[in-house]
């Protein structure tokens, strides 16, 4: 393990019906709050209501941003940043996915920025504080509702980064698996697919005597493994619901990550793809992760073949170490096809005309992956075997 250093600041607020504790967790940040949502589903779902009632108890009052696009962009931060100053808003609440929770770490950190925050997005400049935050989650996927991270795309450079900072993990989160049984079928797969490859991230390391944080992970996986496919057949089943929520929160609230370096670079290559074609980040995991897998166990095979084992259930007896995690990774692929996940990038549309360009802004901060280092060949050719 390495010397490690463990805070997380939000209060998770987990479970039916709790959206009743927001009236008290409201009267604490602030009479006066930007409430900020995506495109309408909680409208259509009762959760607007739920939470303008338990706003109203509190007497707070409340100035709306909706129409936050899935991968928020500048454009939204700048305008919510405006509406905070010129109203003189204490603090902002996200309801909605990691979308909608992203935009607001951004604009509440953007509110009391001094420059333009497309500088700190672009990690030229810190952040210098941000308004206190709030989250409601409809959506199991991200882990932002309990991380101080954000994705920020900027439409017009065609860039999708990813910063973070001690300021806008949410103060409190509430997570009620019934807002979630609304999620459709293919966010639904998304959202498994990114929390799954959100533990691959931490999972793939060369740290030293990790069992515990290995163990943690392997169990997530296993628990997401069992559920998923009922969870598809079953999209209203609140307690298979519950069981996915928990896990999306436990795969990146920093718990699996303690003392060890995770890769990452498959977030770096699909946040490139993204920011290219605006597809979902969850369906663009699902096609690159087999892919990198399939040379990273060439060049490290050990993790994977503990993976196949511990968690496919792969039988190790009379095969290389090779063989098995090459196994492991054909029983992910298998289950990823078996729930809906899509395989290829010409599933989206996208052809090879922009290859190497997307490699180039997956790299912009400098080598990326740390179980295996890939260069800009590697990441063209994991792009080019995913057409
Ligand atoms: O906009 P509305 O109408 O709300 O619809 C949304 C959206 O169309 C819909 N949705 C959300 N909750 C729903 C619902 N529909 C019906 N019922 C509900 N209860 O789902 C669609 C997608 O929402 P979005 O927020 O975009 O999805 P997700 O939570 O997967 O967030 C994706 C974004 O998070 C970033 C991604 O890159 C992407 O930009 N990430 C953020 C991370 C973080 N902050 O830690 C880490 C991740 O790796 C990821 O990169
Ligand atoms: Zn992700």
């Amino acid at each position: 393990m390495k010397p490690f250093v463990f805070e997380n600041p939000t209060k998770l607020i987990f479970g039916r019906d709790q959206i009743k504790q927001l009236t008290n967790e409201a009267k604490k940040l602030g009479d006066r709050v930007l409430m900020l949502y995506g495109g309408g589903s909680i409208k259509r779902n009762g959760v607007y209501e739920d939470v303008m009632k338990a706003l109203r108890d509190a007497g707070t009052e409340v100035i709306e941003l909706s129409g936050v696009d899935p991968n928020p962009r500048i454009s939204t931060v700048r305008k919510g940043a405006q509406l905070c100053r010129d109203n003189n808003l204490q603090w902002v609440l996200a309801v909605g996915g990691g979308s909608v929770i992203d935009c607001a770490k951004a604009i509440a950190a953007a509110a009391v920025f001094d420059g333009d925050f497309w500088d700190v997005v672009s990690h030229k400049r810190s952040p210098q504080g941000a308004l206190p935050l709030g989250t409601v989650l409809t959506l199991a996927a991200t882990g932002s509702e309990m991380n101080g991270g954000s994705v920020i795309t900027n439409e017009e450079t065609q860039e999708k980064l990813g910063w973070g900072s001690i300021h806008t993990y949410p103060r409190f989160s509430i997570l009620d698996p019934a807002y979630t049984a609304s999620v459709p079928k293919d966010q639904t797969v998304y959202g498994i697919v990114d929390m799954m490859s959100h533990v691959f991230e931490q999972y793939f390391h060369h740290d030293a005597m990790t069992p515990v944080q290995d163990g943690f992970c392997e169990s997530v996986l296993r628990a997401i493994i069992r559920t998923a496919p009922e969870l598809v057949q079953d999209l209203e089943n609140v307690e298979l619901r519950e069981t996915i929520l928990y896990c999306g929160t436990m795969a990146l609230n920093g718990v699996l990550s303690m003392g060890v370096t995770g890769d990452w670079a498959n977030h770096d290559m699909e946040h490139a793809v993204s920011a290219v074609y605006d597809i979902p980040h969850g369906g663009g995991l699902a096609i690159l992760f087999p892919h990198w897998m399939d040379l990273a166990v060439e060049r490290h095979p050990e993790r994977f073949a503990q993976m196949a084992v511990n968690v496919f259930g792969v039988e190790p007896d009379g095969k290389s170490t090779l063989e098995v995690g090459r196994e492991g990774i054909e029983e992910l692929r298998e289950f990823w096809r078996s729930i809906g996940a899509p395989t290829r990038l010409g599933d989206y549309g996208i052809d090879d005309s922009k290859l190497v360009t997307m490699a180039g802004k997956a790299t912009i901060f400098g080598t990326i992956g740390r179980y295996v280092q890939l260069t800009l060949e590697d990441i063209a050719g994991i792009y080019r075997k995913a057409l």
